[in-house]
């Protein structure tokens, strides 16, 4: 992999972002086509399908022998000796996008041989960028982020997309998550991991914690935080691939050991 090709792969995951958000933003001015996934509160959009369909032809006409990793599963194709691959969310924050018009992203990330090279996650309504290349940074709207190394947790703002479900009262995250509320100055629930992730790269929010997110919830996340100073692992600690499901602990760097022995001490796995 050549720095030229980091570039390029930027710059379609940037020009997909953008123009997939502005596809979004139109189809906002009529009514949703909505249905449900696995139940009322798993929906899916007309517009998720398309955005993605939109997306993928774009990167797959240019690089034919990518792999692709999105929600909606347009293309079915294996990953098996692929290098590289596109990891997509076309709409991430469907129950907002249907609900609120507002707090949903775009967002889309390169991994190459495994590792994250390109993060690409797009606000559509309030025009945010934020992008993140493998050893060259972070960005918002091309202003530079970078995380302070001193954080303490009574003056962190916590972020979770906790559902308040069996696996929470198995785990013992419900009891986990009251008391982090305690702790830090307070909690946030956005319902767009994407959004949550970028927020912690831009220090909006200074952590982030799910039992589970699939790969292309974090996908681009995971990269801005990394090239913003912050980090990203599972609620154990342990490294997170990025094509498998799993827990994530996401936080700037002064109260990362902090939240994961926090977590470790009290989590039932
Ligand atoms: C969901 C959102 C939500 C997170 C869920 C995701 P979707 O993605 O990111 O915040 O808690 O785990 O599935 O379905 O809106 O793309
Ligand atoms: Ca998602
Ligand atoms: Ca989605």
């Amino acid at each position: 992999m050549q720095q030229e090709d980091m570039k390029q792969w930027l710059e379609m995951a940037v020009s997909c972002a953008k123009e997939a958000g502005q596809l979004s933003l139109k189809r906002l001015k009529h009514p949703l086509d909505v249905t449900y996934k696995t139940s009322a509160s798993d929906l899916v959009t007309a517009v998720d399908l398309e955005v993605e369909r939109f997306v993928v032809e774009r990167i797959l006409n240019t690089y034919p022998n990518h792999g692709i990793l999105g929600e909606e599963g347009t293309i079915d194709r294996s990953l098996k000796g692929v290098h590289t691959v596109w990891v997509i969310d076309p709409i991430d924050g469907t129950t907002n996008f249907v609900h609120q018009k507002q707090d949903y992203v775009v967002s889309i990330a390169v991994y190459h041989r495994g590792e994250g090279v390109v993060g690409v996650v797009y606000d559509p309504s309030r025009d945010e960028l934020f992008h993140a290349v493998r050893g060259q940074g972070a960005y918002l709207n091309g202003k530079r982020l970078g995380l302070p190394e001193q954080m303490s947790m009574e003056r962190a703002l916590v972020c979770t997309s906790i559902f308040w479900n069996q696996e929470a009262v198995k785990t013992g995250l419900d009891r986990t998550i009251q008391e982090v509320a305690r702790r830090c100055r307070g909690l946030r629930v956005f319902g767009c991991a994407a959004l949550e992730m970028a927020y912690v790269a831009a220090g909006r929010l200074d952590a982030y914690i799910s039992l589970s997110l699939n790969p292309w919830d974090f996908g681009a996340g995971r990269i801005l935080i990394e090239e913003a100073g912050g980090k990203v692992t599972r609620l154990n600690g342990d490294p997170v691939s990025f094509d498998k499901k799993g827990s994530i602990l996401a936080s700037t760097p002064g109260i990362y050991e902090e939240l994961l022995e926090f977590m470790n001490g009290r989590l039932n796995w």
